[in-house]
């Protein structure tokens, strides 16, 4: 190797990075700076604060000065699908993008959420889902995101609750052709069999508000998850415990397995997340 060559290979870094608004509390520059030195890959991460009307002319440069891949967070997901030439099957399903790649010119979209929530409940958690009952409180973005998946692990029934009853109208409709999907209000839930798994979806806990949750869909058997997660427990995550789950989780785990997916569609290896797990849910 010349000394030239030498020289480019250490200055020639991959750029990726997160783009939100805000983002400023994003701990997706820590987990993938993790991931790069676990696997030994060169790369510099980035935290990109960019307000919706910018998003697009802050993609286009991203790209044009080289980058290669970006994560989308809120509350872009769904904006984003606009710019992107090509897209997955999961993507377009779930009406939003949390992963870019820039290739040859061309921008492809993904979104790793639904794989990322699935890989957490299923391999980190042991929780079964076949044949199981779900419950999921909420029925914005976030729940069309991980319906799909979801209902591809043939759960026993899915119910959406939310405030609003008809955006859960229009997400059941929506997935009408994938699997049994029904709908309620908070106050009305069916509870004549215990729920398996109850996902909070609601974006009420970064509000800091809390929706009456139904206290009688928990057993001592159900499992809860809250796809949100924080320094403390989130409303959600407490008023599960309280109420007698057998299990409440927060969603630290989704967010290194959706970061995870994302690393191995950018760089084809995909990291070892038990321990990244371990230390962002410890020095979070
Ligand atoms: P996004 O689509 O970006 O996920 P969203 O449309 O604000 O965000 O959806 C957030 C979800 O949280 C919705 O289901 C919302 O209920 P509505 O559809 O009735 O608006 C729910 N949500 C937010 N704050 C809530 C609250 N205080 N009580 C109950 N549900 C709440």
């Amino acid at each position: 190797m010349t000394d030239e060559s030498a020289d480019k290979s250490t200055t020639t870094v991959d750029r990726y990075g997160v783009m939100g608004y805000p983002v400023s509390h994003s701990r997706s520059p820590v987990i993938h700076r993790l991931f790069a030195l676990q696997t030994g890959q060169n790369i510099q991460y980035e935290l990109l604060q960019v307000s919706p009307e910018k998003l697009e002319t802050a993609v286009r440069q991203f790209q044009r000065s080289g980058g290669k891949g970006l994560n989308i967070t809120v509350p872009h997901k769904s904006e984003v699908t606009k710019l992107v030439d090509q897209m997955s099957e999961r993507a377009s399903t779930a009406g939003a993008v949390n992963t870019l790649s820039f290739r040859g010119g061309e921008i492809y979209g993904d979104n790793t959420d639904g794989i990322g929530l699935l890989r957490d409940l299923a391999v980190n958690l042991g929780v079964t889902l076949e044949d199981s009952n779900i419950l999921i409180l909420g029925a914005g973005g976030a729940t069309r995101g991980i319906v799909g998946p979801l209902l591809e692990m043939q759960p026993a029934s899915l119910i959406i609750a939310n405030r609003t009853l008809g955006k859960a109208q229009a997400l059941a409709e929506h997935f009408s052709q994938s699997g049994p999907v029904t709908t309620c209000r908070f106050n009305v839930v069916p509870v004549s069999e215990p729920y398996d798994l109850i996902i909070n979806a609601t974006s009420a806990g970064l509000k800091g508000e809390a929706p009456p949750y139904p206290t009688a869909a928990i057993s001592d058997s159900t499992f809860c998850y809250d796809l949100s997660y924080g320094l403390k427990p989130t409303p959600f995550s407490v008023w599960a415990r309280e109420a007698g789950a057998r299990q409440s989780v927060m969603g630290w785990g989704m967010l290194v397995e959706q970061a995870a997916e994302s690393f191995k569609l950018w760089r084809g290896i995909r990291p070892e997340t038990g321990p990244v797990l371990k230390q962002i849910s410890i020095t979070a």
